[in-house]
C-alpha cells in the first residue's frame, strides 16, 4: 500500500462516483508498446474534429504525446509539465513531486487554475497536459502528481461535449483510488499477443477495482479475424473479462510512415476509419452533441 495516497493495491477498490456526471473521461492503459499514445493522439483530435472540446493527459513520464498528437518538437520540448511546477504541486497537494508526504495527501485540492496554467494548445483545438515525473525503480508511485491530475479531472466542470483523454505508462496501479474520481472510462489497448493481453486483462481488472465503469478493449495492429479470435481465447484463459465493446484495430504500415505524428493518417488510413467505430463505442453512444459525425 502507498503510504501517501493509501492506494496501489487491489483492496483499493471504493467505488467514489465522479465529480461530475456530464462529459466523458478516458484513461487510455495497455503494455508498453501497444499503441496507447498512438491511439489517446488520434481520438483526441478526431473527437475534436467532431466538434467535442477535448483535453489530452500526458501521463506516461516518457511524455510523447505532444509530438504524436501533431505538436511541432520546440513547442513539445517547451511545456512545462505539471511535476516541474513543484511549488504548485506542493501548493495543492501538500507533497512535492518525487517525494512522499509522509501522511495523507490533500486529494481535493482547488484545481480550477490548472489547465490554464499548464496546458497548451495542441492541433485541431485539443488543450494538452503534460504531467511529467520521474519514474522510480519499485513502485513507480507518483501520487503527489497523479493525485493532483485526477483531482484536477474530476473537478473540471465538464458540458456534455466535452471529452479528457489520459495517456498512460502502462496500467493504472500507481493511480490508486483517486483515479475513480476523475476517470469514468477506460480502453484497454492490446496488441494480438498472450503477453499483451495478460498485462490489458490485469489493467482493466484494476479499474474495474477502483471503479471505472466503462471498459473497452482496442485490439491494435490485428490483421485478420482470427486474431480478434486469438485475443478472446486469451481473455478466457486469463479467467476471462466482460468488457462493454470489443474493436479490431488494423496494423496500418502508415503510421510508421508518420510517426510520431499522426496528422497524415487523417487523409485516409485503415487506422482512422477504424477508430471512429471505436469512438463512436467509447464516446459517441453517452454523447450527442450538435454536428457530431458518429
Ligand atoms: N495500428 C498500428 N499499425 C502500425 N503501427 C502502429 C499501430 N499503432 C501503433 N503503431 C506504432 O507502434 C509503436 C508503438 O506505439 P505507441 O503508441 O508509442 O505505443 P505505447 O504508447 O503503448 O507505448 C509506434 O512506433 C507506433 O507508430
Ligand atoms: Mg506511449
Amino acid at each position: 500500500m502507498c503510504e501517501t495516497c493509501g492506494g496501489h493495491g487491489p483492496s483499493v477498490g471504493r467505488h467514489e462516483e465522479p465529480g461530475h456526471a456530464e462529459g466523458t473521461r478516458i484513461v487510455v492503459v495497455g503494455k508498453g508498446g501497444v499503441g496507447k499514445s498512438t491511439l489517446t493522439a488520434l481520438l483526441a483530435r478526431m473527437l475534436a474534429r467532431q466538434g467535442f472540446s477535448v483535453m489530452a493527459v500526458d501521463a506516461d513520464e516518457q511524455r510523447n504525446l505532444a509530438a504524436t498528437i501533431g505538436m511541432d518538437l520546440q513547442a513539445a520540448a517547451a511545456i512545462v509539465p505539471v511535476a516541474d511546477d513543484a511549488d504548485y504541486v506542493e501548493e495543492k497537494t501538500g507533497a512535492r513531486p518525487g517525494e512522499g508526504a509522509g501522511g495523507m495527501l490533500r486529494l481535493n485540492p482547488d484545481t480550477s487554475d490548472l489547465v490554464n496554467r499548464l496546458s497548451v494548445p495542441a492541433p485541431d483545438g485539443v488543450r494538452l497536459v503534460v504531467m511529467g515525473g520521474v519514474r522510480r525503480a519499485g513502485g513507480g508511485c507518483l501520487c503527489p502528481e497523479t493525485a493532483l491530475i485526477s483531482a484536477a479531472v474530476a473537478q473540471m466542470h465538464l458540458h456534455h461535449e466535452d471529452v479528457v483523454v489520459m495517456d498512460t505508462h502502462a496500467g493504472v496501479e500507481h493511480f490508486g483510488r483517486s483515479l475513480a474520481r476523475g476517470f469514468d472510462t477506460a480502453i484497454v489497448v492490446v496488441e494480438p499477443t498472450f503477453n499483451a493481453v495478460q498485462v490489458g486483462v490485469e489493467s482493466a481488472r484494476m479499474a474495474a477495482e477502483l471503479g471505472i465503469s466503462s471498459l473497452h478493449l482496442a485490439v491494435n495492429r490485428s490483421r485478420s479475424d482470427g486474431d480478434i479470435v486469438r485475443v478472446l481465447s486469451h481473455i478466457e484463459r486469463l479467467g476471462g473479462f466482460s468488457f462493454a465493446s470489443v474493436t479490431a484495430l488494423p496494423f496500418d504500415e502508415s503510421v510508421l510512415q508518420c510517426e510520431p505524428a499522426v496528422d497524415q493518417l487523417f487523409e485516409g488510413s485503415p487506422l482512422v476509419d477504424a477508430m471512429v467505430r471505436l469512438s463512436t463505442e467509447v464516446v459517441a453512444t453517452r454523447l450527442h452533441p450538435v454536428g457530431s459525425v458518429a
